[in-house]
């Protein structure tokens, strides 16, 4: 149950909106005054009077009950507590009932609507690097999350398969390429043959290169079919690693595809008077917004990246009819994406508003052997097996006997790569470091992870002891925080979507996990007190365990049984 929602319901204030007044209400750091605070100084706009005589009048118009059992008022915050055995009760109640359905924090909030989720994004025939690595991930949680929302979700892979570094590249080919190496290289091979196009090429070699686009342009068959092998050869790469971090696609429509729509997409600007001629080039002038102008067609009418992302936002609104359209797209190119959606809207198209750009922040190597400086790409893939191989190897030491050590390992290594793009709010650049990602004690998915295998354990031991009924028991500190922390987990799922956030879903797991390993040390679980507390505790732990599982699942994060 929704315990804000429930108080700013009774608290009822006038000229404030139940929904804002319920964001007021936060959790304290120190809970020992309050289960829930509203602080106050964000009333006395609204009611004219100081926070503390606010507190104090609303304390005493409010009515304990059942589930707030009490309300104190203190330097203008208003403080509440809740009920221990209700909360208990209710939370058990709720998680039952979800399980049996589609899982603890799933909703049908989304029910009969759309959203579309670009990311990832990769170019063909260059290399798959550490810069891809947030928009994957953080792509791919969002995408499950809004799907754990009843959202029906679209993944597309806005791929980069179209310009003029593709004659480049089977110029490349036809001068130094064998078709052996390039099938045993793949995308390696086609990007070597790239960087060698570039640091060799002639005026001779451009315009050769200018040539082969321009044949791939005109549909001749050769040049087709040998910009279709790159094509496959890069995305079977690619899926590999996909698979890797759990990650899927609904659509891999990239740029190319819409290079027959743009004469339909000038022809419509041109109609609504939006077209300008600058410098022999069409542009939608911004200038009235601050923005530099949006170029449409270049002087010699090609296209451009910002043509066809306009001609795919169409299309996509017109296949799918979305509710939402989310870019994940590196902050680089915040001004792109401002200038797509404010030619959208000058179009008139109302959806305008629906089109969220979400950016996010740098991801760096902490480790020098392997820094993107002196020009050398970092790959994805050998962070991934860098962290696999360190992670196998803490494996080994920490727990020699281990069975399925590799299959572990993986989970581990995988989980600590997309746990340390997805931890911090999404904005931040970060500095990656395998030690700190890997760190048992700290704020990681081996964390979580090792978390759940101790929950597992425990619940082995405890197979036989039936679950928690409602008998009378009165809940302890320990108790009574893990069952705060997991009844905070729907909404921290909903505020995840609506922030497009993960990250607050990986520190829920954090948290959760801290709760509950306090609860593990202090409370005995198997050889509990009572019956009753024995079964309430397996309860517990059997929900923490299945909560956590869920929540690294909704970031593409695996959990093994045992570590
Ligand atoms: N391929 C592009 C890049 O590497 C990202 C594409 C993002 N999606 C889009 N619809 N613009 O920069």
């Amino acid at each position: 149950m929704d315990y804000r929602a429930y108080i700013a319901e009774k608290l009822n204030i006038e000229g404030l909106a139940r929904e804002e007044l319920r964001d007021l209400i936060a959790v304290p750091p120190d809970t020992s005054l309050g289960d829930y605070a509203l602080p106050c100084f964000k009333l006395a706009k609204i009611l004219h009077r100081s926070p503390a005589l606010i507190a104090e009048e609303l304390a005493a118009g409010f009515q304990t009950d059942a589930v707030i059992s009490s309300v104190t008022a203190v330097n203008g915050y208003l403080n509440f507590k809740v009920d221990r055995l209700q909360l208990l009760e209710t939370f058990c109640k709720e998680f039952t009932a979800a399980e049996e359905k589609c899982g603890y924090g799933s909703s049908d909030m989304g029910a009969g609507k759309t959203v579309c989720i670009d990311y990832s994004s990769v170019n063909i025939a260059k290399p798959f690097h550490i810069g891809h690595l947030s928009t994957t991930v953080l792509g791919g949680a969002l995408y499950r999350i809004y799907g754990y929302l009843g959202y029906n979700v679209v993944g597309i892979n806005h791929l980069g398969d179209y310009g003029t570094q593709f004659g480049k590249l089977i110029s490349a080919y036809k001068r130094w390429g064998k078709m052996e190496e390039v099938e045993k290289g793949g995308i390696h091979a086609i990007n070597d043959l790239y960087v060698r196009f570039n640091s060799e090429a002639t005026e001779e070699m451009e315009a050769e290169a200018r040539e082969y686009f321009r044949l791939i342009e005109s549909g001749d068959r050769e040049a087709n079919e040998l910009f279709s092998w790159f094509k496959s050869l890069t995305l079977s790469y690619v899926e590999k690693i996909y698979d890797r971090l759990h990650i899927k696609f609904d659509s891999y429509l990239g740029e190319s595809f819409y290079i027959d729509k743009i004469p339909a997409v000038v022809e419509t600007l041109r109609e609504k008077g939006l077209l300008v001629e600058s410098q022999g080039a069409q542009v939608v002038d911004l200038e009235p917004f601050g923005m530099p102008p949006f170029i449409v067609l270049r002087s010699d009418g090609a296209s451009l990246y910002a043509t066809r992302d306009l001609a795919a936002a169409l299309y996509r609104k017109q296949t799918y009819d979305f509710a939402k359209c989310l870019y994940v797209v590196a902050y680089q190119q915040n001004l792109h994406f401002m200038q797509l959606f404010k030619v959208l809207e000058l179009m008139g198209m109302p959806w305008a508003r629906d089109m969220v750009h979400v950016a996010y922040g740098m991801v760096s190597l902490e480790d020098g052997a392997m820094s993107t400086r002196k020009g050398k790409v970092v790959w994805l893939e050998d962070v991934i097996s860098r962290s696999i191989e360190k992670a196998a190897s803490i494996l080994a030491e920490k727990n020699p006997a281990l069975a399925g050590r590799e299959d572990i390992a993986e989970e581990v290594g995988v989980g600590a790569v997309i746990f340390g793009a997805l931890y911090n709010n999404k904005i931040k650049d970060i500095v990656f470091s395998y030690d700190k990602a890997l760190n048992f004690d700290g704020e990681t998915s081996v964390y979580v992870q090792y978390t759940c295998a101790r929950a597992a354990s425990v619940l082995e031991r405890l197979k036989d002891t039936p679950l928690w009924n409602g008998e009378a028991v009165s809940p302890n500190e320990r108790e009574f925080e893990l069952v705060k922390v997991l009844s905070a987990f729907p909404d921290t799922v909903r505020a995840a979507a609506e922030a497009y956030e993960p990250s607050m879903i990986a520190r829920w797991c954090v948290d959760a996990a801290q709760v509950f390993n306090k609860f593990y040390i202090d409370c005995r679980i198997v050889n509990a007190e009572t019956e009753e507390l024995r079964r309430l505790r397996k309860t517990l732990t059997e929900a923490t365990s299945r909560t956590l599982r869920r929540a690294l699942g909704l970031l593409g994060i695996g959990v093994p049984e045992k570590m």
